[in-house]
């Protein structure tokens, strides 16, 4: 039974450890001028299939309560900006938000002809006092389409 368990706990940290994203905090801003610190992204499907939707799961903590403010999202390819939005944080997690910790769920489906390959998203978020609460960014995959997901 504690055998079974362990070999269990084991395989959750592997599959955990596999899927969980790099991201760095961005410019000159390190982790303790934010006051909203990333603590895990999940990207579902992994790789991304182009055309369909896909959610960005962040997990994060905050120091203070969040009434409102803005996600901006910039996505690059090469180093070129392909796509860019700006939503309400209130659209993509529940306010207010409170401080500790909470995640926010961006659904984004990205134009059919993206072509497969490795993306950069950024994403910043602003308080409603314009002050910023974090910005960071990560690499994402998107895969070959209906090649793969339909099979
Ligand atoms: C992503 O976040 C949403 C909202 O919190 C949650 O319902 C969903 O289960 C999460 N998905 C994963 C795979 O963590």
């Amino acid at each position: 039974m504690n055998r079974q368990l362990l070999l269990l706990f084991t395989f959750y940290v592997l599959v955990s450890s596999i899927q969980a994203i790099d991201f760095t905090y961005c410019g000159q801003y390190d982790e303790e001028n934010f006051p909203l610190k990333v603590q895990q992204i999940k990207i579902i499907p992994d790789p991304v299939v182009t055309g369909k939707p896909a959610i960005f799961n962040i997990s994060a903590v905050t120091d203070r309560s969040v009434s409102g403010g803005k996600v901006m999202i910039e996505v690059r390819y090469f180093g070129i900006r392909v796509h860019s939005e700006t939503h309400d944080i209130c659209e993509e997690v529940s306010c207010p938000i409170e401080a500790g910790n909470f995640v926010l769920s961006h659904a984004e489906t990205l134009p059919g002809y993206t072509p497969p390959g490795v993306y950069t998203l950024k994403m910043k978020m602003i308080g409603k006092n314009g002050y910023q609460l974090t910005c960071f960014s990560f690499k994402f995959k998107i895969g070959f389409g209906a090649l793969v997901s339909e099979s």
